[in-house]
């Protein structure tokens, strides 16, 4: 399958939120609601590699799920500490040798870039599911597609309120991508000084701050992060009750998990 991309180009391996166009994803949220509670043999023969050099739960997992109900098997690399790759072996090496015996592979990798490095040598579509603090883009796609159906099917006039680790959270770049797209979205990045979001991809529209007090009552989208303490972030903070419930009632609170403590447990709704 080809990926039709932000410059109108088909592309075949999904890097970035740029690899996708509006169209594009418009098209994978119809299908995926149409069709999230029927398995199929769609994808009967074709084999997905699993390639994870950090830790997943659900990144991982979800395409585990989505492969083997469409009928397709999975290859499981998902700690590579018991890979080949401990004993030095090239992400080159690697990528080249499992698209011999995949159709697709998912990587999730610590360096920022390396998917990219990874297409330039893989004949079969590599997926990015996370590389290091750049972009997550198959993330957003459901974070996209949460804010999307929340909002009257409509990624318009938001006001969304990042707070956490902006400067390492890849979760938020590749969101930010996205809703930069559409028409009158207010931007507001809370964060302490260290772990604010790069000066250099603030988008238009942004508001920053350290007090989510400033901007809580005019928040439609609360986007909380953890702080990635195996980025070298060192810092605590946790919401409380008294704070969300400054929230209006039509806002929404998501959270790219895993939780540590950023939002309290009784926050949490059936
Ligand atoms: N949201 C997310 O990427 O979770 P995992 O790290 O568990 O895959």
């Amino acid at each position: 399958m080809y990926i039709n991309n932000l410059k109108g180009k088909y592309v075949q391996h999904l890097l970035s939120v740029d690899d996708m166009s509006e169209d594009f994803i418009l098209e994978i949220w119809t299908n995926a609601l149409k069709n999230k509670d029927t398995n199929s043999t769609s994808l009967t023969g074709k084999i997905l590699t699993n390639l994870f050099y950090e830790p997943s739960t659900r990144t991982s997992s979800s395409f585990y799920s989505a492969m083997t109900k469409k009928g397709g098997s999975v290859i499981p690399i998902n700690n590579v500490k018991f890979s080949s790759v401990t004993k030095g072996e090239t992400l080159e090496d690697t990528i080249i040798t499992m698209s011999t015996m995949s159709d697709s592979i998912v990587l999730r990798h610590p360096e920022v870039g390396s998917a990219e490095r990874a297409a330039k040598v893989s004949p079969v579509p590599i997926i990015n599911g996370g590389d290091g603090d750049g972009e997550h883009p198959t993330q957003t796609l459901l974070d996209g597609l949460t804010i999307y159906s929340n909002n009257n099917n409509n990624l318009d006039n938001l006001n969304v309120t990042f707070i956490g680790d902006l400067k390492n959270g890849r979760t938020v770049k590749s969101l930010v991508k996205l809703l930069s797209r559409y028409k009158n979205n207010n931007f507001n990045f809370i964060s302490p000084d260290n772990l604010r979001y790069p000066s250099d991809i603030l988008p238009i529209n942004s508001f920053e701050s350290d007090k989510i007090e400033d901007v809580i009552s005019k928040t439609d989208v609360l986007y909380v992060t953890r702080v990635q303490k195996e980025r070298g972030s060192d810092h605590n903070y946790a919401l409380t009750e008294v704070t969300l419930s400054k929230l209006n009632d039509k806002a929404i609170v998501m959270h790219p998990l895993p939780r540590v403590n950023e939002i309290p447990k009784e926050f949490d709704k059936e």
